[in-house]
């Protein structure tokens, strides 16, 4: 029989080692990725996230916010100072913290944030900022939300963006300098999947979750008639609001999955959220991450709101664009559309000029669209066997990452009156950008461009 001083001390050894498995830190990173009331949604999720986090014990110096920040302020904004993410939802904006804001909303600030680099972010904004100064035995739940595009995910300002390639290099990267234990990616955008799909890989401990596949659009939700806008995502608010009634303890990263995969699967099919990374993480439970675990108390269901993410009025239409629940990227045109169906109260002159900002869009969109298909043509002359229906249709992966960036600002140059920032649902049309600098060379490309953006009035308009 074993002394009792050697079993005390076996004891004794287990909690230290306990201790020790749990002394790492969590961190939290959160990501707005557009600015303007339109962009409503994509501000208030992260402030729900940001409550979310603190709600369950993370500590405010543990969590970076990058947001614009203009919306709750908003003249459009019927109550100043309120954000929500349901319509009769809490005022989220209260308490929402933000370490970055306006400007400094950038691609280059977030990749110096995440990869935890004080002097980088010195250099870029000329004042010390927040970053994630994480330690190999430290866990990082990050979550970002955007209109997305095929391969890149926008940050507010004119044709800012992050590429596909660029963030999976700093993750890279941290994996190089241990600059985590595990981490955990959420993303919500429209080819959210286009950011990790064949990319991330499956051997440096981090897992994401995105709303869309690499190939599809993902989808809003939450029309509130008094704020005139889409409050909530379908994709966000169904993990948003399981989180705040779930026992986080208990729930793993693997359900919380599935609840956005039924969400998006209602009521018909809107989007396939997609995993991407170390699947074997699928079993870590949800504390892990968005809880810092000493002190987390599970909550008794506070929510108790229909939460699933569909305010559903009668079905309707707009050009075909579903106004219950829009793609992310139809916001623009979908929230127009809406204004003016529920226009009685306004005066004849703004419906009139509801009127014209959706002609003008759905102009822009189908310049943008006819615009790519002459793209294509131009720079095919000595295609090797690849028709532009190829092109045109292709749903391929970013190989080539140089030509992509290039044609993208050179295209956002040439023709700022098709403005992807501000009418996202043009980024659509970037897949055939991606297909084409797959297979020709750069420079034809960039002819290509020049040429055909040369002869479309639109690509000059404000
Ligand atoms: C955070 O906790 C407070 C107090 O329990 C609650 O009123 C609030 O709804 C919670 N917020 C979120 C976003 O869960
Ligand atoms: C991606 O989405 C498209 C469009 O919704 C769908 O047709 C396709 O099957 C999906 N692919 C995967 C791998 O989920």
């Amino acid at each position: 029989m074993m002394p009792r001083h050697g079993v005390l001390s076996l004891l004794l050894l287990a909690v230290v080692l306990v201790v020790c498995v749990e002394s790492g830190k969590n961190w939290v990173l959160l990501v707005s990725g557009a600015e303007g009331y339109i962009n409503y949604n994509i501000q208030s999720c992260p402030c729900h996230a940001y409550h979310t986090m603190r709600n369950n014990s993370i500590p405010p110096e543990n969590i970076v916010h990058m947001s614009y920040d203009d919306v709750a302020h908003d003249p459009e904004n019927p109550i100043q100072g309120n954000l929500v993410t349901l319509p009769g939802g809490p005022n989220l904006y209260p308490g929402c913290e933000m370490d970055y804001r306006k400007k400094e909303v950038t691609p280059e600030v977030f990749l110096k944030v995440l990869t935890g680099d004080k002097e980088g972010v010195k250099k870029l904004i000329g004042r010390d900022g927040k970053v994630i100064d994480s330690g190999p035995d430290d866990r990082l739940f990050v979550y970002m939300m955007d209109h997305g595009g095929p391969g890149v995910f926008f940050f507010p300002g004119t044709n800012v963006k992050l590429h596909n390639t660029d963030l999976i290099n700093a993750l890279k990267q941290m994996h190089r300098e241990k600059r985590y234990k595990e981490m955990v990616i959420y993303m919500e955008a429209c080819h959210s999947g286009s950011m990790f799909d064949g990319l991330l890989p499956k051997n440096i401990n981090i897992y994401t979750t995105t709303s869309a596949n690499a190939t599809e659009v993902a989808f809003m939700c939450c029309w509130d008639k008094f704020r005139k806008a889409y409050v909530g995502g379908i994709y966000d608010n169904a993990w948003l609001y399981d989180s705040d009634k779930a026992n986080l303890h208990k729930e793993t990263l693997y359900q919380q999955y599935v609840v956005t995969k039924k969400a998006c699967e209602k009521p018909a099919y809107k989007s396939h959220p997609q995993q991407y990374g170390d699947l074997n993480m699928n079993k870590d439970v949800l504390a892990q991450f968005q809880a810092k675990s000493e002190k987390y108390i599970p909550s008794v269901c506070p929510n108790t709101q229909k939460t699933d993410g569909h305010i559903q009025g009668p079905e309707f239409t707009f050009a075909g664009i579903d106004l219950n629940n829009p793609a992310l990227d139809m916001v623009q045109i979908a929230t127009t559309a809406r204004r003016l169906i529920e226009s009685r109260d306004l005066s004849s002159q703004k419906r009139e000029e509801l009127k014209a900002e959706l002609r003008h869009m759905m102009l822009v969109k189908e310049k943008a669209e006819s615009l790519t298909k002459d793209l294509v043509k131009a720079a095919m002359p000595n295609s090797r066997g690849l028709t532009e229906t190829d092109i045109l249709t292709g749903k391929e992966r970013v190989d080539n990452s140089e030509c992509y960036k290039a044609a993208l600002n050179f295209f956002s140059t040439r023709c700022p009156g098709i403005n992807m920032r501000r009418y996202p649902f043009a980024r659509r049309n970037l897949q055939a950008f991606i297909n084409l600098c797959n297979h020709q060379s750069q420079i034809d490309v960039m002819n290509a461009i020049l040429e055909v953006t040369e002869k479309y009035s639109i690509c000059r308009a404000q």
